[in-house]
């Protein structure tokens, strides 16, 4: 793992700025668009961290466009992205899960349209657990009128031209990728600045973790309850049984999966016909951060970035993690398919 330059400490900012020098006819602005991210996260992460001594935990008493309860650490993280992008006018547009609509910014002439799960894992707030923020970030196509239209955002997650999480664990780490490959940083709070721990993540190809909600089982397809069974039986050879770990917020599972591997799913259920997490600003920016590192994401069908959305704030199943897992998982919901049909 090589962390430092010159024997020195390298900033998500200088980062940003090298990787950007590598593409001549770069403008400059997708930097500063993830600059203003890391800003955004600074102070989410400053707030999350004195949540018990502020009076920010707990509910607003509102409920969002998807019938959840607000609670006020995710509103103060949507106003937070939301007024960072708006300072350097490159964002037409955002929409996040908490507002019903998109959201117009000033910056009409902006290219890129911005997706957020501005606080990922609300559930866990007032325990103490770790929850994170997810971005998504596209580009307008020239073709479009000057005023920006929902439908704009409507692109597959083959069009991100980056994204990525920031979590607040036990440290403030925040990942991302533009394409290529998955770079991680820690937040010092010392010094207040996102610092470079790891260029290029690898997600191992075989992992010895299952996470998924095993309080909806009895609603799950034969073949996931098989896979999870399997995943449950002994067997030294692929590490069997593998461990259950499932925290509740994607993030925070996602990043253990990216780091020591495995697999998360969040299926559809007869609670969530659809599956609970949202296309756009959950499983897009996390599948495109996993197939960077080398894993693999999909519906149980079809690979997630290749879904051709209907609406900004629709939900999938996923099954994302490490390849060989997920081919695995997707096996046993091919083989089980056709015998519960019948
Ligand atoms: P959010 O807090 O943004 O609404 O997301 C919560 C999501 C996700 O983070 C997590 O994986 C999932 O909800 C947990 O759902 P269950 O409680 O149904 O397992
Ligand atoms: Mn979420
Ligand atoms: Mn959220």
């Amino acid at each position: 793992m090589d962390l430092k330059q010159n024997d020195r400490l390298v900033t998500l900012e200088e980062f940003i700025i090298q990787s950007q020098n590598r593409f001549p006819g770069a403008t400059g602005e997708l930097s500063q668009l993830l600059r203003d991210i890391g800003l955004a996260a600074k102070i989410i992460s400053r707030e999350v961290n004195k949540a018990g001594i502020t009076n920010i935990l707990g509910n607003e008493g509102s409920t969002n466009v998807h019938g959840e309860s607000v609670k006020k650490l995710d509103t103060f993280a949507d106003q937070q992205l939301i007024s960072s992008l708006e300072r350097s006018s490159i964002t037409c547009m955002v929409i996040s899960e908490e507002n019903d609509g998109i959201v117009r910014l000033r910056s009409s002439g902006g290219k890129y349209i911005v997706y957020l799960d501005p606080l990922d894992g609300s559930s866990n707030i007032d325990v103490n657990v770790s929850i994170g923020s997810i971005f998504s970030i596209y580009m307008r196509e020239p073709r479009f009128d000057p005023a920006v239209e929902e439908k704009e955002a409507l692109q597959p997650g083959t069009r991100q031209v980056a994204a990525g999480y920031v979590l607040y664990g036990s440290s403030t780490t925040l990942s991302y990728t533009t394409g290529l490959g998955v770079s991680l940083f820690t937040l010092d709070p010392s010094i207040g600045e996102f610092i470079l721990t790891e260029r290029k993540v690898q997600i191992p190809d075989h992992g010895t973790i299952y996470s998924i909600n095993e309080g909806s089982y009895n609603s799950w397809d034969l073949g996931l309850k098989k896979y999870i069974k399997y995943c449950q039986e002994e067997d030294q050879e692929t590490g069997r049984p593998y461990s259950a770990r499932y925290i509740g917020s994607m993030v925070a599972d996602i990043h253990r999966t990216l780091i020591k591997g495995g697999i998360f799913i969040y299926p559809h259920s007869k609670r969530y016909p659809d599956g609970k997490l949202r296309l756009m600003y959950e499983c897009n920016p996390l599948s495109f951060i996993i197939e960077q590192a080398g894993g693999m994401a999909t519906n149980g069908k079809k690979r997630i970035m290749d879904i051709k959305p209907d609406s900004i704030h629709q939900r999938t199943p996923i099954y994302i993690g490490s390849k060989e897992n997920v081919e695995m998982v997707m096996d046993f919901l091919f083989e089980y398919a056709e015998e519960e049909a019948v």
